[in-house]
């Protein structure tokens, strides 16, 4: 196991914790329909943490962002979370007496931190204002910490700083894709290239097989010269023909096409302009299969179709596949995750990580903004 550049909640003792106030950064950016949490991964995903914390005696403060303006309350969020722990609610940011008021193993979740502009700034003052909330701040938030914002790097900068335990167990499996057992069976689908392109730059040296599917291999074929008639492609993405010259990687070798009234599996040369192509072939099923049978590491984000629409054949397939291998198996991105959930493969997975871009900008730098804030 590499060594955490950082210091983790572990490294404290009861001692440093009782009676102390303490910041928790958390990502609690979760989907929300009339006023209901209806995905609370994330939430659970704390939990262990604020436990930590709470029992030990400490004050527990915790920090969140949910969407993008700020304008969203969080206040479903600690309904939500008080299942699983005592939680109250506070609708200020800042309490006239700072919280320092709070009992030992009281636990407060704070209203939208983005409902400040200040936070996305960075703005030095409103962190030295939020870290003068606490003694000892933590991230908890791995799946938020590709944002420079306030909560997450600038914090850090005035108080004694550690990673929460889902954060450090995040950073320790996603940076096995660094030194990979081999053989290493990288697998890339969804639909934007340009948070993809620089995974596949990092990991190709390391990687024996890339397959690029979803709409992601759409731009590849064109480039190859193919016709994708009406599929849905990331424009604009520069640096594919490095990518296509090199043998290790796979595109999709057949795909299902709709057109108007009907679906059919068609190999690259034969799609027409009026074809939208939307999952993988049988073909490709049995070709990437292959590959994750004999894997030793496989690193999964992006589906390989458009399972908002329905076809989730291609994702179920490599998903069944990828749970029946010995392989160590590391998978992240939302739809991924949801299309292994509903297939109910999720305890055959090693390690289903809850970040979408973080992973992805972790993959492709090798770090983040949030990791360095904590060195
Ligand atoms: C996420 O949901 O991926 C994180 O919470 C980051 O959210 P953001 O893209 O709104 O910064």
């Amino acid at each position: 196991m590499p060594k955490l550049p950082f210091k983790t909640l572990k490294d404290l003792k009861i001692k440093d914790l009782k009676g102390k106030r303490v910041l928790v950064r958390a990502d609690f950016n979760v989907p929300i329909e009339k006023g209901r949490v209806v995905d609370d991964s994330r939430l659970r995903l704390a939990i262990p943490t604020l436990e930590y914390l709470t029992s030990r005696g400490a004050k527990v403060l915790v920090l969140a962002h949910l969407g993008r303006e700020g304008g969203e309350s969080l206040a479903p969020v600690a309904k939500a979370l008080g299942q699983y722990i005592k939680v109250e609610f506070s609708k200020t940011l800042f309490a006239d007496n700072q919280f320092k008021d709070m009992t030992n193993g009281q636990l407060i979740l704070l209203e939208n931190i983005r409902q400040y502009k200040e936070e996305e700034q960075n703005d030095e003052t409103f962190a030295k204002r939020l870290a003068g909330l606490a003694d000892i701040y933590i991230n908890e938030a791995f799946s938020a910490s590709h944002r420079a914002h306030a909560s997450i790097v600038g914090v850090p900068k005035y108080i004694p700083s550690y990673a929460g335990l889902s954060f450090a167990k995040e950073y320790e499996q996603l940076a096995k894709a660094f030194a990979p057992a081999h053989p290493f069976v990288l697998i890339l689908g969804g639909a934007k290239f340009e948070t993809k392109l620089p995974v596949i730059k990092k990991l190709l040296p390391k990687a024996d097989t890339v397959f690029v599917g979803g709409a992601l291999a759409h731009l590849l074929w064109r480039k190859m010269g193919f016709e994708i008639g009406k599929s849905l492609v990331d424009e604009g993405v520069k640096g594919l023909v490095d990518i296509l010259k090199d043998k290790k990687v796979l595109l999709p070798i057949d795909v299902v096409v709709k057109t108007k009234d009907s679906r059919q599996i068609k190999k690259p040369d034969n799609i027409r302009k009026q074809d939208n192509i939307q999952d993988a072939g049988p073909d490709t099923i049995n070709l990437i299969s292959d590959k994750i049978e004999r894997a030793k590491f496989i690193l999964w984000n992006g589906p390989l179709g458009n399972c908002e629409k329905n076809f989730t054949k291609g994702t179920e397939a490599v998903a069944l596949a990828v749970a029946k291998s010995k392989a160590y198996s590391v998978v992240g991105g939302g739809d991924t995750v949801v299309a292994i959930e509903r297939a109910h493969l999720s305890k055959d997975f090693n390690y289903l990580s809850m970040s979408g871009g973080a992973m992805l900008e972790f993959i492709a730098k090798g770090t983040l903004p949030g990791v360095e804030a904590l060195r």
